[in-house]
């Protein structure tokens, strides 16, 4: 029995209606004249979406009688797909997905200006001007990875902001390792390791408003799909990416639109205060720097140690020479691989 289609949202377009019936059918075909009906529109409408479909990168198996069925998804983002991933979950964000931006994290900070309303969402395929940590610039061609940036209005004291990244970190260490059966850790505070080489970090960039922070805007820059040659050199020997992992390239919608998911869960979370307790316990397991020696830079200081975890503040806790534990609230990790 072809499935009936449920609208992803009041104002869902037609190719994430249809995107969504086909989902929950995956196995099965669904009919045109089914899809027409849920539309509202005639069959040859439904062909012309199909066809549009194909175009950005979709291929479906078409049988007389039966309708149609999904046998092949875009290698890149598309919009309809992730909102008909998403649309059982009825999450309220706005959701932008652009060719190319200066930086996603500067986009969302230009929607929040602009008084859109939080949670907001930008995507891009790729970024010109993408920023790491420090100003760094991070390498963001049109390659298959992944340049995302989620911005809020938590209206929040700042000193809570410490755990914010580390928090947001576990969760997708935590979604990567099951969407992907790959066991990634994290680097205090904000790389995403595989084996013993980057696939990814997260910045967070806030702006605060008489004590308050007013915009928070949390940026993900993770390496899913490209070939290890699409790197630049310098890249090359301390980058990885997902699928050079997995071995298959990752769907980049199904990922997202998980992603998306666990962010904003994870967000409500870290809101209501609930994520202190358990924090450095699932840090834990996570941990990439745990038991080594380590360099930690604040500007000229050194500080050299074994890393030891972290507290339920999100400080980094180095075992030092004079036998203590001590606790830093900042600061950039050097270490020599074991
Ligand atoms: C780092 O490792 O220093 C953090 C890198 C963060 C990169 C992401 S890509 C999406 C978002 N937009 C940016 O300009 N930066 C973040």
């Amino acid at each position: 029995m072809p499935a009936a289609a449920t609208h992803p949202k009041p104002h869902a377009t037609h190719e994430a209606v249809i995107l969504r019936a086909l989902l929950e059918n995956e196995s099965g075909y669904v009919s045109g004249g089914e899809l027409a009906k849920t539309l509202g529109v005639t069959r040859v409408a439904v062909w012309q979406q199909m066809e549009k479909l194909r175009a950005h990168g979709f291929a479906f198996k078409a049988r007389r009688a039966h309708g149609y069925k999904i046998s092949s998804f875009p290698a890149q983002l598309y919009a309809p797909l992730l909102e008909a991933h998403l649309a059982p979950r009825k999450l309220n964000y706005r959701f932008t997905l652009l060719p190319t931006i200066d930086s996603t994290n500067e986009e969302a900070a230009r929607q929040l200006s602009s008084g859109q309303t939080a949670p907001l969402i930008v995507a891009a395929h790729a970024q010109t001007q993408g920023r790491g940590r420090f100003g760094r610039h991070w390498h963001s061609a049109d390659n298959g990875n992944l340049y995302i940036s989620f911005a809020f209005r938590p209206q929040i004291d700042p000193s809570r902001m410490h755990t914010f990244t580390l928090w947001m970190g576990i969760n997708i260490c935590e979604l990567i390792a099951n969407f992907t059966r790959q066991t990634p850790s994290l680097k205090w505070p904000n790389d995403l390791y595989l084996d013993n080489r980057k696939a990814g970090g997260m910045l967070t960039e806030a702006r605060i408003d008489s004590d308050q922070i007013r915009d928070l805007i949390f940026g993900l820059g993770l390496n899913l799909n490209a070939a290890a040659h699409q790197l630049p050199a310098d890249l090359s020997t301390r980058a990885t990416t997902l699928a050079e992992h997995t071995r298959t390239p990752i769907d980049p919608n199904r990922f997202t639109a998980a992603l998306i998911g666990r962010v904003l869960g994870a967000y409500h979370e870290f809101i209501k205060d609930n994520h202190r307790p358990t924090l450095a316990d699932r840090w834990h397991p996570l941990d990439h720097l745990r038991n080594r020696t380590i360099t930690l830079h604040q500007g000229d200081k050194l500080i050299t140690g074994t890393a030891s975890g972290i507290d339920d503040e999100g400080s980094l806790l180095i075992r030092q020479s004079d036998g203590k534990l001590h606790r830093y609230r900042a600061g950039e990790v050097t270490f020599s691989p074991r």
